[in-house]
């Protein structure tokens, strides 16, 4: 018999139907693109032929109700994930420490990273073309296995539609593989603390 242990959770949910609220979503970002100076500058050097407001504007749910709404939007994902995840802490006891933007337009990628110090981080997906990269996920024992020969599934790719949610422990390793089609691949990313 082989017991499967620790298994990592990743979460997914579609939480916007409306292609109109998608579209107005999207709208609302490029605009928040063409005023954010500091962002652009920021984001070309850091998120090279995209742009994200990671850098010059992380609390947008103080900026417009669009991303507050998101905020409530996602309390009971979060709460269906925390019990899943068996953590012994309320929805009440996360707090949102930030809300940023990302547009990945064609060759922009994002290497492998975490989000240190927050909880569960996440992103909604507002416009995802066909062909966009997908999110990947690393193993997180894969910095532990000594002398392992090589072996499938070290790596998983999730691909998500407009409307959906991806919700992980903030410590998982992820990574975008570059934009490969023409059309801008739009998201929301977040962090939640445990205050
Ligand atoms: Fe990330």
């Amino acid at each position: 018999m082989v017991k499967n242990l620790f298994a990592s959770q990743i979460y997914q949910a579609k939480i916007m139907k409306s292609k109109t609220d998608l579209l107005e979503l999207s709208r609302e970002i490029y605009k928040i693109r063409d005023i954010d100076l500091v962002g652009q500058k920021w984001s070309k050097k850091n998120y090279v032929t995209g742009y994200t407001s990671y850098g010059s504007m992380d609390q947008l749910q103080q900026f417009s109700s669009s991303f507050s709404d998101l905020n409530q939007m996602l309390k009971p994902h979060l709460k269906t994930f925390l019990k899943s995840l068996g953590f012994k802490i309320s929805v009440n006891q996360l707090q949102l420490n930030s809300m940023w933007t990302n547009i990945m337009s064609q060759g922009s990628h994002h290497s492998f990273h975490i989000h240190p110090l927050s909880v569960i981080s996440g992103t909604f997906y507002v416009q995802v073309p066909k062909g966009s990269a997908a999110i990947q996920f690393e193993d997180p024992r894969h910095g532990l296995m000594m002398a392992s020969p090589p072996r499938d599934g070290v790596f998983h790719s999730l691909v998500p539609t407009a409307g959906d949610v991806v919700l992980f422990e903030s410590w998982m390793r992820h990574q975008v593989p570059a934009q490969t089609v023409k059309q801008d691949r739009i998201s929301v990313s977040f962090n939640y603390d445990w205050r």
